[in-house]
């Protein structure tokens, strides 16, 4: 591309701006991350009350941290808009927009949205990134040409990159600095100029080959959670069969100090990545392969049963207390898909919550993070984690183990708990405590 020196000394200088389609989690986190690395950016979103509520300062994306959005927001170097007119400005545009999946098959109708869009504005020089998790070929194969419908040409006009989101919302250990971050470009210099850009905010790039590798690496690093879990998942069934403590053998197997990566189990797959990214592997290889992934599709069978094992065993331990399902309050602890997020996006626990009320159980939920939420269509709101609703309950299921929750309090106070989580490790709170 002819402008690259100028765009590559733009980027040093910090002069280069910054637009961020998509305002979401990965959207909001990197126009923060650009602002505090002193490039002005513009998110641009077409949720009109969240491009306000930003504009105002107000924080509406769960699982940004507080302090990193006031940081940047108070560097008066991030704004926000609603028009796409907005990327006239900007040399580098980053695309973050939501890649769900609908009847077993990848969406892709925001990434073709937002590459509408750019199309319409683009013009010679720049660098188009996509960030949303997605199959390969698709920055190749679906944005590029879309882009090219602009009359300019990747790699000649304007470069084309591909970097993936890796943060783990909550982890207080890694954030968007020290995490290191994956780029791979249509061209050499476009994975050159990308990873320079990523490098002005990231303490380690790991270019690779390809946007169609880089699109891969996210994917594997996906489909590895969603297999371990799976495997610690039925390693849970075969224990609990054969009467063995699934805990006590993860956690003796992780004092190898090689060859071993700890996952324990639990009541499924959760959040907006682990249970939908890998389905769009095993659709592409069905497609593209025309074959299955095998020991992917047994991981999303064995990770989709475990909301009915755990309404299962929950049933159990009712009827070994001689109560039956039917009839029984149920208080769950822990709604959310993981612990100290208020992230209720394909949480399992409103699955077993929607099992244990088909059942007939009168279901109650507390969750410091969520206020209410559906079961079976019902609105239920959160219920308090007072005495009275701790002893008032013939169960109470701990599926989230939320940091802030006084176990032992617990304990004394419930007639039954359920700990799907092992919040209760190596402590021994007495025959009422039954673990997955
Ligand atoms: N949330 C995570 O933990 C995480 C981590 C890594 C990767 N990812 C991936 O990153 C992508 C974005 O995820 P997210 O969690 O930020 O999504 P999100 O749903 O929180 O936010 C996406 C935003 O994009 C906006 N949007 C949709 N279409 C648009 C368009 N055409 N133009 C402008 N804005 C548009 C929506 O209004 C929304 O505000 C997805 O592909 C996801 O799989 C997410």
């Amino acid at each position: 591309m002819k402008n690259t020196a100028q765009l590559r000394k733009s980027i040093l200088a910090r002069t280069a701006s910054v637009a961020v389609i998509g305002q979401g989690y990965v959207g909001l986190s990197l126009a923060c991350g650009a602002a505090e690395a002193d490039f002005r950016v513009v998110g641009v979103d077409v949720d009109e009350l969240r491009v306000n509520e930003l504009r105002r300062g107000i924080l509406n994306v769960p699982g940004v941290s507080a302090e990193v959005f006031a940081s940047a927001y108070a560097s008066e170097r991030m704004t926000f808009s609603t028009d796409v007119t907005a990327l006239d400005d900007a040399d580098i545009i980053a695309i973050c927009v939501p890649t769900p999946v609908r009847d077993n098959m990848p969406d892709l109708s925001h990434i073709v949205g937002a590459a509408r869009a750019v199309a319409t504005r683009l013009t010679a020089g720049r660098l188009v990134i996509l960030e949303s998790t997605t199959y390969p070929g698709t920055t190749d194969e679906v944005v590029r040409p879309i882009l090219e419908s602009s009359g300019l040409e990747a790699g000649r006009d304007f470069l084309l990159s591909y970097s993936p989101e890796r943060i783990d919302p909550g982890n207080m250990e890694f954030d968007l600095r020290n995490t290191p971050r994956i780029v791979g470009g249509g061209t050499p210099e476009a994975t050159g100029i990308a990873a320079l850009f990523y490098g002005q905010m990231v303490d380690k790039v790991v270019p690779v080959s390809s946007c169609r590798t880089a699109e891969l690496v996210k994917l594997l690093e996906n489909t590895f959670r969603h297999i371990n879990i799976a495997l610690a998942n039925e390693m849970a069934m075969v224990c609990h069969d054969v009467g063995i403590d699934v805990w006590e053998v993860v956690d003796a197997a992780a004092t190898k100090p090689f060859g071993f990566m700890p996952f324990y189990p639990g009541p499924g797959v959760g959040g907006h990545c682990i249970p939908v990214d890998p389905a769009y592997l095993a659709w592409q290889v069905r497609r593209d392969a025309g074959r299955q992934f095998r020991i992917l599709e047994a991981a999303q069978d064995i990770n989709a049963q475990m909301p009915a094992y755990v309404a299962a065993r929950i049933s159990d331990a009712l009827n070994d207390a001689r109560k039956t399902v039917k009839g029984a309050t149920i208080l769950v602890l822990g709604v959310s898909y993981k612990r100290d997020v208020g992230d209720i996006r394909e949480s399992p626990s409103i699955a077993i919550l929607n099992l244990l009320h088909k059942r007939g159980a009168k279901v109650r939920f507390h969750d410091p993070y969520v206020e209410s939420l559906q079961v079976n269509g019902l609105v239920l709101q959160r219920s308090e984690l007072s005495r009275t609703a701790v002893t008032g309950a013939d169960c109470v299921a701990i599926l989230t183990a939320h940091s802030r929750y006084d176990l032992d309090w617990i304990a004394e106070h419930a007639h039954l708990v359920f700990d799907e989580r092992n919040a209760f490790g190596s402590r021994h709170p007495g025959d009422r405590v039954v673990r997955l």
